[in-house]
């Protein structure tokens, strides 16, 4: 998809549909007039009632050069970004469904919008952008065709061609910049989704961390890859016990963006890059196994925000860590009750093997704190079902050792809708993750299962002071219908972009 930006009015540009957005007050005072001047005579007043992510399509008797037919857009309140994103998104999904390959986005009411949502021009284009690319996000990569020629021999499109922001008047080159930004969130927040939906069989640690390496001539910075042999050097204890039971090797992959002029901060963003979680010999069961695809989405959502952090040139040094294997049971794999060593020194006794992102995680937070102690220390992880329990498939869990950064990420959850709600750290829990053999047991029992976790992984900041731990279990990969694409949804990119750029 790429997008054009111009001041000409939407009714008049070629398009296969002009979309017009409206706020549920402006849909009241300006539908006749707006819709009139398009040659559509009324709406029925129930058909639409504006609400963020309501469509309706309208089609025009004649339309001379202008698109025939018109998408109605609800924007509900018009008040926060987030009923922008939501509109955009919905319209990209029904053009997608509907096969059309050009978009006019009337473009025209951006200076109402701006003052009732409080955001710039250039964010609310931007804004529009990301969620477009959201909504025509399809992953049909490993679909052949052969089954459904008719599907595959048609000649619409089966993605959405062009996005033209239209009738921007004066605001042309704000749109423009916010547009391009856009552009770029978007498609590094998809790609993310890309590699979380790939299964185990298309996407090992090596080639997880070749997906870095492209990342990497892609924006321009710089990717090292620690193989099986670094990795033992290191002493990384819990990414190789992790690692005994598979075929196939672990990787470490740094990223590490350096800005042109001097960093504002220094960030190390930490993601779990478990391929494929079967569990290990405390096997899962059956049923939902196979969503354990998507136990890299922390990985793949570092990957991504560093990437789009280089494409947007923030001035900040970003530094992304991503420990990479599966989990897998065999001969040679791991035991409940085997005690390990971390790189940081500290000995676990693994109580039960399909604990393991915090296993992976210890050593990559040492290795964090160790080789670069960065200012801010931000890890992502779909670390416990517990999780998903206590917050569900929208929102993710939030720890941190420090207030001001809890807020800071809960305020970027909000603007990015990407929602965040913080747990607590008390220090009651560590009596629950207490080893009689070890220095730390890896399970807490039953109850608080993402307390527990997130105090194993504060074990390994080394007394850092800003640390922010982020369970995506829930968002990162909503069972099936929890979100309107199915699979991966790239949690994380969006929030962390928008704290990121907070501190630009
Ligand atoms: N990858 C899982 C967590 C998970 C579960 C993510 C469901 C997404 C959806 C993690 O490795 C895991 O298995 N956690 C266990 C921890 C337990 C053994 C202490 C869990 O949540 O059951
Ligand atoms: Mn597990
Ligand atoms: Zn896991």
């Amino acid at each position: 998809m790429k997008y054009t930006v111009t001041a000409k009015e939407g009714g008049l540009v070629k398009a296969d549909i002009l979309v017009r957005f409206f706020g549920k007050k402006e849909f009241k005072r300006d539908a006749a007039k707006v819709l009139g001047a398009l040659g559509i005579v009324a709406v029925p007043d129930d058909d639409f009632k504006a609400s963020a992510g309501e469509v309706a399509m309208l089609y025009r008797q004649t339309s001379g050069k202008g698109a025939l037919r018109v998408m109605l857009a609800g924007v509900g309140e018009g008040k926060t970004a987030e009923e922008y994103r939501k509109a955009a998104d919905a319209v990209a999904r029904k053009a997608v469904d509907l096969h059309l390959g050009v978009l006019a986005l009337d473009c025209s009411p951006i200076d109402e919008w701006s003052k009732q949502s409080k955001q710039k021009p250039e964010a609310l284009a931007s804004i529009l952008v990301e969620g477009a690319l959201f909504g025509a996000y399809r992953f049909d990569r490993l679909k052949s065709g052969k089954l459904d020629k008719e599907e595959k021999d048609s000649d619409k499109p089966k993605a959405i061609e062009e996005l033209m922001l239209a009738g921007c008047g004066d605001r042309l080159d704000a749109v423009e910049k916010g547009a391009k930004a856009g552009m770029i969130v978007g498609s590094c927040q998809n790609q993310a989704r890309d590699l979380v939906n790939l299964p185990g069989n298309h996407l090992s640690a090596e080639e997880l961390a070749d997906a870095a390496i492209e990342a990497g001539k892609r924006g321009g910075f710089e990717v090292t890859v620690f193989d099986k042999k670094k990795i033992t050097e290191l002493g990384m204890g819990g990414l190789l016990a992790v690692n005994k039971g598979s075929l196939e090797p672990p990787t470490f992959t740094i990223l590490d963006y350096k800005p042109k002029g001097k960093a504002k901060k220094t960030i190390a963003l930490v993601g779990k890059g478990v391929t494929f979680d079967s569990g290990g010999i405390s096997l899962k069961p059956a049923q939902g196994m196979e969503e354990m695809k998507s136990d890299m989405s922390g990985a793949a959502a570092v990957i991504a925000t560093v990437e789009a952090v280089a494409g947007l040139g923030l001035p900040l040094r970003v530094i992304g860590l991503v420990p990479a294997t599966d989990n897998m049971p065999s001969g040679s794999a791991q035991k409940p009750g085997d005690v390990i060593t971390t790189m940081s020194g500290i000995t676990v006794e693994v109580g039960n093997t399909d604990a393991e992102g915090r296993l992976i995680l210890a050593d990559a937070l040492t290795y964090a704190k160790k080789e670069y102690d960065p200012d801010v220390i931000i890890d992502l992880a779909t670390l416990t079902g517990a999780c998903i329990v206590a917050l569900g498939n929208s929102v993710a869990g939030l720890f941190s050792n420090e207030d001001k950064l809890a807020e800071s990420i809960f305020e970027a959850g909000q603007s990015s809708g990407e929602k965040v709600w913080k747990m607590p750290l008390w220090d009651e829990y560590d009596e629950l993750i207490k080893s009689d053999v070890a220095d730390v047991h890896n399970t807490g029992g039953r109850g608080a299962g993402s307390v527990t976790a997130a105090k194993f992984l504060q074990k390994f900041i080394d007394g850092h002071k800003r640390w922010a731990h982020i369970d995506i279990a829930g968002p990162a990969f909503p069972a099936k219908g929890g979100s309107k694409t199915p699979g991966a949804t790239g949690f994380g990119v969006r929030l962390v972009l928008d704290l990121l750029k907070s501190w630009s």
